[in-house]
Formats: C-alpha cells, sequence, structure tokens
C-alpha cells in the first residue's frame, strides 16, 4: 500500500521526511520519493528500489521547511523512476503525492493532452497536478484550484500537494486514510500515525470528502465547501503497534481490511445497473466467443480461488475450465491451442511454479492472462496481458485479503466474459453484480462478529483435527478454510467436499475433531446437511458458517452470513480466516512468519 508523510514546520523538511518514508516501509513499496518546497520553488527526488536508496541521492540538509514524501506501491504503470511520486505539472511547481487509483483519470488524461500538456508518467496521479496547473493559469489561489480538482475525480484517493508559491500543504481524503499529526510549532501529514509518531502524538484523522490545508500552525478542514472541526486524538500506541494498525500481527489487520481491499478490487469496474464490467482488457470479443477453454494455474490460497473462479465461468460464461495445481500442470491445447486461454492467478507475481506453467503455456501457443497483484512482477511479463486484484500489499505469510480479492477479480471477469459470450443476460448480470458489490459489506458484518469467532475458538482449540467441509463454491472455501488453519496453528486440518466426508475422511472423525461446514447459497446447503448429520452422529461438534434457513438447528456455533447469493462462501472464507487466526494466537504461534514458509515462493 502506498505511503504519505507531509511536513509543515520552521525546521528542515527533509530529514523529517525521509525517517517518515523509513517508518512506513512497513506497508511494502516499489519506488519512493520527496518534494521538497525552497523559496519559490520544488524540487522532487525519487526513484525506484528502497528508500535507503532515495536516503543516498538526497542532500544533507535543506532550506526546505515544507515538504512532501510518498512510497509507492504501482497500480498504473510499472514501478520505475518516472512512475514512482511525487508527479508534478509541466511547469514543475505543482507537486502531487497520491494514495489509491483515480478511476475516471484516462479521460482527464485526454482533455489533459488535447490542450498541450504533457504527461511524463503512466500514472493516474499524474492528472492532478496538471489540472492544478490549469486552475491556476486561470487566477485561483492554490487552495481554490485544489478543491476545484479534487471536485473533479472519481475513485479513492489520500492526496498531498504543494506548491512554489505557498507554505501550505493541501489534503483531500475520500476512502484512503489520511491523517495530521500536531508536533511543537510544526504539523505533520501521513496515509497513518507511523509517518510521524516519532515527533507528533496527538493526530486529526481527516474523514472523506474533506479537503484541508496544512500550516505550521496546524490543520483548517473543509467538507462540502463549509469549515468543519475534525477534533484531536493522543496516540497512545507505540510504533511496532501503529504498523499494525493497532492489531497484535499482520494477518489480523490484513483480515480486516478484507472491506477496504474489496472496494479497491471493484473500484471502477463495475455498472451494475447496465450489468456490465470495464476490466480494462484488451482480449477481443471474438476471441473471447470462440474460446474453447480456460485453464487456470496456480499454488496454494491462489489455487482455491482459482477452483472458486471456475465454477462461476463456467456457469455463467458457458466455457470449459479446467483448475491446475501449477506444479501439476501439462499444457493440453489440442489442435487449436490459441481458442485456450490460460489464466495464471498469482498474488505475488512470483511463484515459480505459476511462472513456469504459464511459460509452457505460451510456447505451445496458448494466449495467456494474469491475475496478480503485484505490478510490474514476472508474471505481468511473461503473461499477454494482465488484470490486477489491487488489493493492496500482503505482509503477512498466509494470503487473506487477497483470496477474496482475487475471487471477486475473476467474478467481474467471468461475468465479463459470459456477457461477450451471450451466456448471460444483462438481468442476470446484474444480479451477480449486485452480490459482488455486497461483499464489502458483508464482510464487514463477519468482521464485527470476531469476538463470537473467538469464543468458539477457545471452546475448540485444543482439538485433536479440524475438518472442513463444503459442496460446489463451498467446497474451494473448505479447502481454503483448512490451508490457513493449518499453517499458522501447525494443526491437523484437512478440506473435504461435504459428500466425500462419508468416502473415507468420516473413519477420522470423533467428539475430539470439530468439523466447520459451508452452509450458503452457491454450496448446496441442504446436501452439505446430509453430510454435518453424519458428522454430528459420530460426536463431531459442527462450527456453521451458513447463512439464513441454512442448517442452524443442527450445529453447535453458528456464524450467520447475509444474503449474497454466490458470493456467501466467501464470508464464511472470513470466519474461518478468523477463526484460524485466533486458535494460531491462543497457541502463540509466529502467525505473520509461520514456521517453513515464505511469502513468495520463487523456487521450483
Ligand atoms: C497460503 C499462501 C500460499 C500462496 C501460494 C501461492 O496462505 O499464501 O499458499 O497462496 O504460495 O502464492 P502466489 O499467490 O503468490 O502465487
Amino acid at each position: 500500500m502506498c505511503g504519505i508523510v507531509g511536513y509543515a514546520g520552521h525546521r528542515d523538511a527533509l530529514p523529517r521526511l525521509a525517517s517518515g518514508l523509513s517508518n512506513l516501509e512497513y506497508r511494502g513499496y516499489d519506488s519512493a520519493g520527496v518534494a521538497l518546497r525552497e523559496g519559490d520553488d520544488v524540487t522532487v527526488y525519487k526513484t525506484v528500489g528502497e528508500v535507503s536508496e532515495l536516503r543516498a541521492s538526497l542532500p544533507e540538509s535543506s532550506e526546505a521547511t515544507v515538504g512532501i514524501g510518498h512510497t509507492r506501491w504501482s497500480t498504473h504503470g510499472e514501478p520505475t523512476d518516472t512512475n514512482a511520486h511525487p508527479h508534478t505539472d509541466c511547469t514543475g511547481d505543482v507537486a502531487v503525492v497520491h494514495n489509491g487509483i483515480i478511476d475516471n483519470y484516462d479521460a482527464l488524461k485526454e482533455d489533459l493532452e488535447a490542450t498541450g500538456h504533457t504527461f511524463a508518467s503512466q500514472t493516474d496521479t499524474e492528472v492532478v497536478p496538471h489540472l492544478v496547473e490549469d486552475e491556476l493559469a486561470d487566477g485561483a489561489s492554490a487552495k481554490e484550484a485544489f478543491a476545484a480538482v479534487v471536485e473533479r475525480l472519481e475513485g479513492s484517493f489520500a492526496l498531498a500537494m504543494v506548491v512554489g508559491d505557498s507554505e501550505e500543504i493541501f489534503l483531500a481524503r475520500q476512502d484512503s486514510p489520511l491523517c495530521v499529526g500536531h508536533g511543537d510549532d510544526e504539523t505533520f501529514v501521513g496515509s497513518d500515525v507511523t509517518a510521524f509518531l516519532e515527533y507528533a502524538r496527538e493526530v486529526t484523522y481527516l474523514e472523506n470528502g474533506d479537503v484541508a490545508v496544512v500550516t505550521p500552525d496546524g490543520v483548517t478542514v473543509e467538507h462540502d465547501g463549509e469549515p468543519v472541526e475534525r477534533g484531536v486524538e493522543q496516540i497512545e500506541w507505540e510504533a511496532d503497534a501503529a504498523e499494525k494498525g493497532g492489531y497484535d500481527h499482520y494477518m489480523l489487520k490484513e483480515i480486516h481490511e478484507q472491506p477496504q481491499a474489496l472496494r479497491q478490487t471493484l473500484s471502477g469496474r463495475v455498472d451494475e445497473m447496465q450489468g456490465t464490467v470495464d476490466l480494462d482488457l484488451e482480449l477481443p470479443e471474438e476471441y473471447l466467443r470462440s474460446l474453447e477453454e480456460i485453464q487456470i494455474v496456480a499454488c496454494g490460497t491462489s489455487y482455491h480461488a482459482g477452483l472458486y473462479a471456475a465454477k462461476l465461468l463456467e456457469e455463467h460464461a458457458d466455457v470449459r475450465v479446467t483448475v491446475h495445481v501449477a506444479s501439476e500442470y501439462e499444457f493440453k491445447g489440442g489442435r487449436d491451442p490459441w481458442r485456450t486461454l490460460v489464466v495464471a492467478v498469482t498474488q505475488s507475481g512470483e511463484t515459480a511454479e505459476t511462472l513456469g506453467a504459464l511459460r509452457d503455456a505460451a510456447r505451445t501457443g496458448a494466449r495467456t492472462l494474469a491475475v496478480t497483484n503485484t505490478v510490474g512482477s514476472s508474471v505481468t511479463r511473461t503473461a499477454d496481458e494482465t488484470l490486477y486484484i489491487r488489493a493492496g500489499p500482503e505482509i503477512g505469510v498466509a494470503a487473506t485479503k487477497t483470496f477474496v480479492s482475487q475471487v471477486a477479480t475473476l467474478a467481474l471477469f467471468a461475468v465479463h466474459v459470459g456477457r461477450q459470450r451471450d451466456a448471460l443476460s444483462a438481468t442476470e448480470a446484474s444480479e451477480i453484480l449486485g452480490d459482488v458489490r455486497g461483499l464489502p459489506g458483508a464482510v464487514q458484518q463477519a468482521l464485527d462478529a470476531d469476538a463470537g469467532v473467538r469464543a468458539v475458538a477457545e471452546e475448540y482449540a485444543d482439538s485433536e483435527a479440524f475438518f472442513f467441509i463444503g459442496r460446489r463454491l463451498g467446497h474451494p472455501v473448505a479447502l481454503e478454510g483448512a490451508l490457513k488453519l493449518k499453517e499458522i496453528s501447525y494443526d491437523h486440518a484437512e478440506g473435504f467436499p461435504a459428500g466425500e466426508l462419508k468416502h473415507g475422511p468420516l473413519a477420522l472423525v470423533t467428539d475430539q475433531t470439530p468439523v466447520l461446514a459451508v452452509l450458503t447459497e452457491g454450496a448446496r446447503p441442504d446436501a452439505t446437511l446430509n453430510s454435518v448429520k453424519e458428522a454430528e452422529s459420530r460426536g463431531a461438534p459442527v462450527i456453521g458458517c451458513h447463512s439464513a434457513g441454512h442448517g442452524e438447528k443442527f450445529i453447535d456455533a453458528a456464524f450467520d452470513i447475509p444474503d449474497l447469493g454466490e458470493m456467501e462462501p466467501l464470508v464464511a472464507n472470513v470466519y474461518m480466516q478468523l477463526f484460524a487466526y485466533h486458535v494460531a494466537n491462543l497457541k502463540g504461534r509466529a502467525i505473520d512468519k509461520p514456521r517453513n514458509l515464505a511469502k513468495s515462493v520463487t523456487v521450483e
């Protein structure tokens, strides 16, 4: 996730900005930069790579007492020096840093280019300084110019801007956090408090729709053009806790980030009314219509996301889909390999086996698509095309928010392909998209019920083993639930298609083996209930993740899921993540770095 830092005071801004950037490194980034306002000029230093590299390129000190800085985690455009923030206008007097995504940047950029603006980067952000430049040229003050530009932006953003002839920093927040730290005769800006915690412990949090002006004396905030008071809070956290947003582990923080990750995944891509999606893909309609098969290749959690997506694609796009563990994959594209689309699903974009499978497929003549979280990763350079899941960086080794964002992205892809192939009507597509758009809220409801999940985890943490069952879309979620639990708690956990229980695993079921069941729409809950009864009659406690009317009478502990059609099993997955987390935490495991595991597996 990108990070923002800012400083307005009477001391040298440079060391403060530099240390703020170092403190933001934990968020994950690929490039970094600062803009210093010195005299009436703005000077920008930026580079791809680590903050230490940027720091090495900076002067020892500066005259600047106002500045902004940024750590970038790419969403539009590869990680390069030019794409790093801050971005400037044609005059170089306006510098902007930005977290989030500006959905309408394409149209804005087109207009700006038509009126003579020259763009240096491939980012969405760069439209902002150029728009401000136009407003300033029309006689607006910096504050007026900034506010007018913010009005024109669609999407999610936290923005900070400095201009040559002002000693202020201009801020705007929409769906991406931004806060202001009050120091001793100096004011700081941060995408979170870690950016300035060593200098300021009193903080003002901006709210969605706020536009603010920062000076050494503090911050003034406007909302809908009217001044508002946002109050000041005292920060009690130490830096380590602050990096984790107050959570004990990155994994728990990332579980709780899922609603926000989903909003980013969906941002600007869904037209629910029309039943269409815009994924910015070049796959031509005739190609999608003539497609014979989609082969999904992936490992681990991404493989489970692929299993989920396969069912959606088969159902809604009327195309044959096979899903392959990448290490077991052998491309078979028949006589016309081009008619097979091979989709690599990988959070990191660097998993050796997934890359190997994709290369094999490409060599044999298949068309390839990467679905990844990581801009500029190896998979994006290997595949013909890339679809980003935009979940933000994931630091905990166990994948959590990226799973739900992978499935949501692929659900949009299924709707897109289904519409192009005339397999899905606009009305059917609207319904599916409505469910996908309901995900952030439904996931939030599950997160709000965390205390109940913890209580259930306390009751069953010392069990001999854990079994996870589900059917259809509940099956990949059962596999994923078991994977999460085993990798962070080191307990024996297995996932099965519910119907398979009686074909063998039932021999292991006792009163010491809780069974976690997915009892939702899209997961054939009535059939799964038969398996639940089989387990219960062997004494097993059953923990049901269920939507209304599915199975609450039969289960020992129940987690509620709102009505959300085929997206319901994804909410069950959130309960399973929380359950795994609490079991592991009660056992004192190294949750963010489980033994023997790595975040990115780059060897076969
Ligand atoms: C499990 C987990 C792994 C990864 C797998 C693939 O929590 O994180 O199973 O899902 O190593 O990684 P990516 O998605 O980066 O290819």
